[in-house]
């Protein structure tokens, strides 16, 4: 178990921050944090679990998907790395919290000192161990989930790491976009208009090139935290993430493009998007808990190379419902940033900040603030009780458009067949772990 340390100088508990994913594993384990699996099938049980395990109770365990039937033995997935307050903390190297709220004030601390620091470009590292080109190269080799029952396909980007190359200006973005497997060597992905990778990939395309980019599907969950989290345009993710480290990451340069691709990282993707070669893309259940977009017409990546560690471990970032197997850190982060945001725009008092799950981790935000005096509203408000001058109310209109009934989106979530069916394989170990 982790044990508070006062003082301690170190990344959590520790001398040093983590190498890899595999050693973050490690700490969480010893920390009573992760959970194993083992049979759970690719094919919708490792999404239902992920919801059941995450619905069930607050600090939700990390799921450590072992023995995937009809797949190598070794290879592993992981759902939920950053998803309690301990392991938030295991991965940004900030003390043992009691609280979650002690992770959002220990992450603005943080950000007070916080500087980037530029990765060290290496020639070998784990991730060079194997490496498929061209006609050998098979996503599918890898246990890829099929996550929600409507989902357009399997996904082997969702925990992922979109690496690509400004054109114009010599700095790489990383983002988390999700990526949808449409063969064994070809994927799309999902990137929002105004991301920082599509401003980048349009960039490619009005030159009439095609665009190169790398996915990193499966590496240090501060990695994740910062691809998923929205940073400044110029500032690399790398550099990012290396000021939480205290020190720099090491890269290799990718062999045909040479982008750089974490040394330590579980599995990378290489390939690149031309303009007009495009497929359908979706749906996919999303982070609000709805289908809320429809499918539609996405540049295809012909996968050309993948490089990969000797049984690699996929990570998993399933949206649904919420709260999710992610949602809770995007909190934490979220929290930090507007409770800065806040008190830079001249709000004094501010006692706490909540990003609540429930919100999807966006859109149910929370500001504490001490009473400055016994009145909320000014007396020109004609809603003032003069008796006890105070004037306060929230509706929150939650309601489906009446209009739209029959059809709003489909929620994200498990049919409950399938998840009885998945609880009661899984009966015995659910109810070792709460979550029965
Ligand atoms: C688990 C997870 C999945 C996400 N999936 C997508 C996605 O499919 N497409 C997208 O545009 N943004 C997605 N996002 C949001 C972006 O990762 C986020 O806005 C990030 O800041 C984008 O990077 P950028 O600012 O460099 O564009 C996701 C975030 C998380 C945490």
């Amino acid at each position: 178990m982790l044990e508070k340390t006062q003082g301690s100088q170190g990344f959590n508990d520790y001398e040093r921050p983590h190498a890899d994913l595999r050693e973050f594993i490690a700490r969480a384990e010893r920390a009573g944090e992760v959970v194993s699996i083992k049979g759970a099938d690719w094919k919708l049980e490792m999404g239902t679990l992920a919801e059941i395990v995450n619905h069930a109770r607050p600090e939700p365990p990390a799921i450590l998907f072992d023995d995937v039937p009809g797949y190598a033995k070794g290879m592993r997935l992981l759902s939920g790395a950053t998803n309690s307050s301990k392991r938030l903390a295991i991965a940004l190297g900030l003390p043992v919290p009691d609280h979650p709220l002690d992770v959002v004030r220990a992450y603005r601390e943080r950000m007070k000192r916080h500087r980037p620091i530029a990765p060290t470009t290496v020639t070998k590292g784990p991730v060079l161990e194997n490496i498929d080109r061209d006609g050998k190269v098979d996503v599918l080799k890898f246990p890829v989930p099929l996550l929600h029952e409507h989902d357009g396909g399997r996904y082997i980007g969702t925990d992922d790491l979109v690496i690509m190359r400004d054109p114009d200006a010599d700095w790489v973005n990383g983002g988390t976009y999700r990526a949808m497997v449409q063969d064994k060597n070809h994927v799309s992905l999902w990137i929002s208009p105004g991301k920082h990778g599509r401003q980048i990939r349009e960039k490619y395309f009005r030159a009439g090139k095609p665009c190169p980019v790398l996915i990193s599907c499966g590496h240090d969950p501060l990695l994740f935290l910062a691809g998923g989290n929205e940073l400044r345009f110029g500032l690399c993710e790398y550099d990012y993430a290396g000021g939480h480290r205290g020190e720099p990451y090491e890269i290799v340069l990718s062999e045909l493009y040479g982008l750089p691709m974490p040394a330590h990282a579980e599995i990378v993707l290489e390939g690149e998007m031309i303009e007009d070669v495009k497929a359908r893309e979706g749906p996919f259940g999303e982070f609000t808990g709805y289908y809320a977009s429809s499918p539609s017409q996405q540049p295809l990546i012909e996968v050309k190379r993948v490089y990969y560690r000797d049984d690699p471990i996929l990570g998993i970032a399933s949206p649904m419902r919420p709260p999710s197997d992610f949602s809770f850190s995007k909190c934490v982060m979220k929290a930090g940033m507007i409770w800065d945001e806040v008190e830079r725009a001249g709000l004094s008092g501010v006692t706490g900040v909540w990003v609540h799950e429930f919100g999807g981790a966006r859109m149910f935000n929370v500001v504490a603030i001490k009473q400055a005096r016994r009145a909320w509203s000014g007396p020109l408000d004609p809603l003032l009780d003069a008796a006890s001058s105070t004037n306060s109310r929230a509706i929150i209109d939650a309601c489906r458009p009446y209009e739209r009934l029959a059809d709003f989106p489909m929620v994200a979530r498990a049919s409950p067949e399938l998840r009885q069916k998945v609880k009661e394989k899984f009966a015995d170990l659910l109810a070792t772990i709460g979550c029965g």
